[in-house]
């Protein structure tokens, strides 16, 4: 626990020695886990590659720093509390011990399945103990997880399965969201239509009927039969990859991001138990899916390294109703709770009455993560969910970050709404102006970009690097560019102001505008269209996309309502824009660029002053822009 900040000026003081000792910093805390052989050196690094290596030639496994480690000390401490979607199903509780049992069939089941060390393995799995036990048994044995979403479409899920050369794919028969039962495994079978893999393991969740294709489906609970429930974990090298996490950019194309074992593992449990001031006993939940980074580094490796006991939750916060979260905040007596503004916002539209019914003193921290939080909503969830009396930690992080950068010290830092406030040890932050020149000083504003390498970043983009390069370290010599826009006050603190990219984040996800053009143009009768976000009160940004169309086949009705689930169809009912204009034509420059400047402006609302439009082609376009507005 030596690594534990308790106070603010113990804050500074780590800062301060992360920046002037970088690795005798990180050393002291990788030095508090297993490693099978030291390392040799800290770190090696340039940005220009990139390449970053963390605790260069250690070897280790992540899952024996769980649990071989540990079982001694706490074994039979819960690790998991797992929470089911109807509330009348019984929640189950894991110990440590149990949970290494488990991992360690189930790793034994995947190997005599032909599954070794570097195999790519796709998860596309809802929010079961046995995603988790899934993504532990890759790690167990080597294997490279990558979860998919399973929100995401079949083309998606496709995409993602021929990127990175799966050969298994861990799924399930079906989903429990809501009062809704979803098929998985369906869209699987409709995936490898398109694609294929060995071997797929499905596990029973809701017992519809499935096909199961024989030599390549096997269920779960029978590939487990007869496995031992230990073994020896796979060495590791310090920066074989761990897991591979698909994400939106600017191009149309999803890219996976590769985290590698050892440095994301020091920085996911250094970050989990300072922002949070986790304690032992402490019941932590985090509301995220594990097909996002939030659930990867927050749900199940930070507090599991940790020894925290980490709650998962299948449902969804308004099932059976509005007072679903603060329904589980009392039964599990949860002590920090962890989610996304959208998901606050939602509930403030409830008003109070379903907080009343519940007793949430429990709780001692809150954390928001996905988007920037409103003021608004920052100050509804500190009063009524905090109760005026637990500190709130705004984690800014990215799926490329690995783990928090900018956050509150729960607690100990003194927070403002709507602001990450300051960088955590080892994070050396730098904004710049467009042109790459560093704004110092306090009362800036620019482009956030990291300088220096923190442990849990981003090593490379799968099967291509070149692009990892150009994405993040080309924009600004010598630096990691975020994408993120960002203010640093009179304070010296930290708020981030949204995307400067062609990326827009809805509902805490992340999308890329040419993603969600590409599924658009999908539609036969599409002829070109272009996405932006815009304000949105509960999403915190919406998706409008203004298309033209051949219009001589259909209504306009018809012709909207098709795209929406074309989109819905190639990527997932989470990039269907909310609204759909339909357009003459689009606002572009001579040299055929589409002034996305505009067509942002009219989907705030604003139709006056549209700035310099003498570079456009037909301006008149504008005008009948204006006109259609929705
Ligand atoms: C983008 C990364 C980090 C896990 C979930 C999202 C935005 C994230 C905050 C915050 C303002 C935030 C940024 C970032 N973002 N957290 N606390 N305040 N903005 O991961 O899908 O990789 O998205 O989410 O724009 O770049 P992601």
């Amino acid at each position: 626990m030596s690594d534990r900040i308790h106070t603010l000026s113990g804050y500074f003081y780590e800062y301060q020695k992360s920046v002037a000792e970088p690795e005798n910093f990180w050393a002291r805390i990788a030095d508090s886990f297993h490693w099978k052989k030291r390392w040799d050196k800290v770190l090696k690094w340039d940005f220009k590659g990139p390449n970053v290596q963390w605790f260069v030639n250690g070897k280790l496994n992540i899952t024996e720093n769980i649990f071989e480690k540990n079982l001694f000390a706490y074994g039979d401490r819960v690790a998991l509390i797992w929470e089911p979607n109807d509330p009348n199903e019984e929640s189950k509780k894991i110990t440590y011990k149990e949970l290494y049992h488990q991992v360690c069939q189930f790793s034994n089941a995947l190997k005599s399945k032909g599954i070794v060390k570097g195999d790519r393995v796709i998860i596309y799995m809802p929010m079961i103990p046995e995603a988790a036990v899934a993504m532990l048994a890759c790690a167990r044995i080597g294997a490279i997880h990558s979860v998919v979403f399973a929100g995401f479409s079949s083309t998606a899920l496709a995409d993602r399965i021929n990127d990175c050369e799966a050969k298994a794919i861990l799924t399930s028969d079906g989903n429990f969201r809501g009062n809704k039962k979803i098929a998985v495994k369906a869209v699987v079978d409709e995936a490898l239509e398109k694609s294929s893999v060995e071997t797929v393991i499905v596990c029973q969740r809701t017992g519809q009927d499935i096909e199961m294709k024989s030599g390549r489906d096997y269920w779960w609970h029978e590939v487990l039969e007869g496995q031992e429930d230990h073994n020896v974990a796979e060495e590791m090298d310090s920066e074989d990859p761990l897991f591979i996490l698909y994400t939106s950019g600017s191009t149309g194309q999803p890219k996976g991001v590769v985290h590698t074992t050892a440095g994301y593992m020091v920085y996911t449990k250094y970050s989990f138990e300072n922002v949070f001031q986790y304690a032992p006993g402490d019941v932590y939940w985090c509301t995220a899916d594990i097909g996002w980074i939030t659930g990867h580094s927050y749900i199940v490796y930070g507090p599991l390294l940790a020894g925290a006991t980490t709650v998962m939750f299948e449902g969804v916060p308004t099932y059976p109703d509005a007072g679903r979260f603060w329904q589980v905040v009392e039964k599990h007596q949860v002590n920090q709770f962890y989610t996304a503004p959208t998901a606050i916002r939602a509930l403030q539209a409830y008003g109070t009455e379903p907080i009343e019914k519940y007793n949430l003193d429990s709780l001692k921290v809150l954390g928001s993560v996905g988007e920037p939080i409103n003021e608004e909503a920052w100050r509804w969830y500190y009063t009524h969910i905090g109760q005026s009396r637990c500190p709130i930690v705004d984690t800014w992080w990215q799926t490329e970050t690995g783990g928090i950068l900018v956050s509150p010290i729960a607690g100990i830092t003194p927070t403002k709404p709507a602001f990450a406030t300051l960088p955590l040890p080892g994070i050396q932050l730098c904004i710049v102006d467009p042109e790459g020149n560093e704004l110092t000083g306090n009362s800036v504003e620019g482009n956030l970009c990291v300088r220096f390498p923190w442990p849990s970043m981003i090593r490379t983009t799968w099967g291509d690097h070149e692009r990892c390069k150009q994405t993040y370290f080309s924009t600004y010599k010598g630096m990691y560019f975020t994408g993120d826009g960002v203010k640093r006050d009179h304070d010296g603190y930290y708020r981030i102001l949204g995307r400067v990219d062609d990326v827009i984040n809805v509902s805490g996800h992340r999308m890329g505008t040419a993603e969600v053009e590409n599924a658009i143009n999908e539609h036969p009768l599409v002829i070109e269209s272009a996405v932006v976000g815009y304000p949105h009160d509960i999403k915190g940004q919406g998706i409008y996309a203004y298309v033209i169309c051949d219009m001589t086949h259909r209504t306009e009705e018809n012709l909207v309502n098709e795209i929406k689930d074309t989109v819905s169809k190639i990527i997932g009912p989470i990039a269907k824009p909310d609204k759909i204009q339909i357009v003459q034509g689009l606002p572009k420059t001579r040299s055929g660029k589409i002034m996305r400047r505009i067509l942002r402006k009219v989907a705030e609302g604003v139709t006056d002053n549209m700035g310099d439009t003498s570079t456009l082609l037909d301006p008149e376009v504008v005008n009948q822009i204006i006109e259609g507005r929705k």
